[in-house]
């Protein structure tokens, strides 16, 4: 009999992010160096059946909800292949909440075959629309190919579709009003990021971070909004924005951490299971499953790793120490 994936503090953790690949067809300054990324070796990454087998241990202790992420999870070849095999899991309530989150630029060829093998709904990263901005900022021109991304997800019916905004004071903090306006032309919804210290960089500067708070009156100096605060426990707060059905978040993961609420856990792709974004220790599954750990052997490391759980991330503390493994290997 197991008890769930459950920490010390009476945390339930019932949603489970995977990192497809450390891979990305992007660069973006505040998560990958321009060249020289350590990227992960292929003899380590897991296999789609090492994955699905993992996704199905966690399920069986209580998950109901799987994200996948990157990297960019749409250069994982077999993407489509995952997706439906995912989406064969029988949940503890019925189907799984399958969901991708995505640079969109391969959502033009993949937007309907991944819809039809069972992904429920896509969140995409949209940082700025400029174009002059989008090379500088992601080094790669291909602004065009994430709007016709953003276009192929509407198009296929993935609902809702979330766009992601990193905000960064004086590259794109100018831009928070154009963007609510683009999504809300769309029926999207629009959501903005707190930076956290998670770049391979380093470059991270509390004092430069753009707050939720500035955010928030950035969007409120255009639109009137209603607060509709959190659905479950999902980090965005939300906006409705006054006479429209259309909503804004807010992901003030520093300056409003949600970690009393958090019920996340991640398997990266080489097979490491992390309690949190910011973990320092991992739980390393790939090496136990191919020494042949069985099914109950898996769960109690999932549940080992889970009690271990700090109670919150602690980017205010002095001692604070950005974990080694950059976000693009970590998956968001
Ligand atoms: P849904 O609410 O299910 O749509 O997804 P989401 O917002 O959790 O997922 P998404 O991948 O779009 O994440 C958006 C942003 O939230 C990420 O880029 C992170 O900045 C932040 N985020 C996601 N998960 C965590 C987490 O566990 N801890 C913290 N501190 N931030 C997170
Ligand atoms: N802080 C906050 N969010 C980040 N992302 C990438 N790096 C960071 C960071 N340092 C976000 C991207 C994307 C998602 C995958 O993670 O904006 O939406
Ligand atoms: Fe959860 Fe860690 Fe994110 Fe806080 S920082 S919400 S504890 S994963």
């Amino acid at each position: 009999m197991t008890a769930g994936l459950v920490d010390r503090f009476g945390r339930v953790h019932r949603d489970l992010r995977i990192s497809l690949t450390d891979r990305c067809s992007l660069r973006c300054t505040y998560c990958m160096p321009a060249d020289g990324v350590p990227w992960l070796a292929s003899s380590t990454l897991l296999t789609t059946e090492e994955l699905v087998r993992l996704a199905r241990v966690a399920v069986s202790l209580g998950v109901t909800e799987i994200r996948l992420t990157g990297g960019e999870p749409l250069l994982r070849p077999d993407v489509v292949d995952v997706v439906r095999a995912l989406a064969a899991i029988e949940g503890p309530d019925g189907p799984l909440d399958l969901s991708l989150t995505t640079n969109a630029l391969r959502l033009p060829a993949l937007a309907a075959p991944l819809r039809d093998a069972g992904l429920a709904r896509v969140n995409i990263s949209l940082d700025t629309l400029q174009r002059a901005r989008f090379i500088e900022l992601t080094r790669r021109d291909r602004l065009a190919d994430t709007l016709a991304g953003i276009e192929a997800a509407r198009a296929v019916g993935f609902s809702p579709v979330k766009l992601n905004a990193l905000v960064m004071r004086g590259v794109n903090d100018d831009e928070i009003g154009d963007l609510v306006a683009f999504a809300v032309e769309r029926g999207l919804e629009m959501r903005f990021i707190e930076h956290m210290p998670l770049d391979g960089g380093h470059t991270w500067r509390r004092e430069e971070m753009v707050t939720g708070e500035e955010i928030l009156s950035a969007v409120a100096s255009r639109y009137e909004l209603e607060a509709l605060g959190h659905d479950g426990a999902a980090p965005a707060s939300q906006f409705r924005i006054v006479g429209t059905s259309a909503t804004v978040g807010v992901i003030a993961s520093v300056t409003r951490a949600f970690c009393d609420r958090c019920d996340r856990v991640r398997l990266t792709a080489d097979g490491q299971f992390r309690n949190c974004l910011f973990a320092h220790e991992e739980s390393d599954l790939r090496s136990l499953m191919r020494d042949g750990a069985d099914d109950a052997r898996l769960a109690e490391a999932m549940q080992a790793c889970v009690a271990l759980k700090k109670p919150r991330h602690g980017i205010d503390d002095p001692s604070f120490v950005q974990p080694s493994r950059p976000m693009s290997a970590i998956g968001g």
